[in-house]
């Protein structure tokens, strides 16, 4: 029995490489890790992209957004010099070439939807894109969608009911936390109307008791915990039940753990 939870690569290798990056994705495979998240969002001409902020200044050499942008000006971004010169020329990724490395290096993942600003119309064609897109993933590989938009969680669940869900839950400091969990089981409950069921909650690490994992279990819902950088609060979290952590540090879990799936 390991003293981790089982451990999902955040944004990628994102210690070690850009995050959201091919590049961090890819890292996933020079060190075993079989699993990773990343972010989707969706740009003027209808492309997916791999991206956390809705700015494009944080992690590319762009300015402002991206909802006006069509995929011949994002590809000509940088998206990786901000993190090392040795990323110089690493692009902001499709979804489609993401699919491609899951499919060729049986690499498993969590899709986060971005909670999209562009507008009915984008937030529309985000869910149906995205839908289309994973028509493409090998139906062996594991893939679990998940969002802090709840509207788009839901537009995601009548869109693809076949898939596999995951509520996001950040935790509000001022608010006792149990409070908390009774609103995120109603929502998870709510969600059965689309005809697909959330498998698990992933929820914030500051903040988390482990009374809330207990009650989260015993609802029915496995535990997945962001961001646990830290290896001693990996192994609180593992002695609570947490079932797996999200974590730019991938790479200081042991070996055994970083092979299994949480998917
Ligand atoms: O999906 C887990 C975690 O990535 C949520 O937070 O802001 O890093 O996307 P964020
Ligand atoms: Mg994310």
């Amino acid at each position: 029995m390991s003293h981790y939870p089982k451990i999902i690569a955040h944004r990628g290798m994102s210690a070690l490489a850009p995050e959201n990056t091919m590049a961090a994705f890819a890292s996933c495979i020079d060190y075993g890790v079989k699993c990773f998240e990343f972010d989707v969002d969706i740009i003027g001409d209808g492309s997916l992209i791999c991206i956390h902020d809705d700015k494009l200044d944080r992690t590319t050499n762009g300015k402002g957004g991206y909802y006006n942008l069509d995929f011949s000006a994002i590809r000509k971004l940088d998206a990786g010099k901000w993190f090392d010169e040795k990323y110089t020329f690493e692009r902001i990724p499709e979804l489609a070439s993401v699919i491609e490395l899951m499919n060729k290096s049986q690499l498993d993942a969590n899709l986060e939807i971005k909670p999209c600003l562009g507008g009915t119309v984008l937030r529309e064609k985000l869910i149906e894109r995205i839908a289309v897109a994973l028509q493409q993933l090998d139906p062996k590989r594991g893939l679990v969608i998940s969002s802090f938009d709840a509207e788009l969680l839901l537009m995601a669940g009548k869109a693809m009911p076949e898939r596999r869900f995951a509520g996001l839950a950040p935790i509000e400091p001022d608010v006792p936390v149990m409070e908390q969990v009774q609103v995120w089981l109603e929502t998870a409950e709510k969600f059965k109307e689309t005809g697909a069921t959330i498998e698990a909650l992933h929820v914030e690490n500051d903040g988390l008791t482990a009374q809330a994992v207990a009650a989260l279990h015993e609802a029915g819902y496995q535990v997945r915990v962001w961001t646990v950088n830290d290896l001693e609060r990996a192994a609180e979290l593992a002695k609570w039940g947490v079932d797996a952590i999200f974590t730019d540090n991938a790479h200081l879990f042991p070996e055994a753990d970083r092979a299994v799936s949480a998917f």
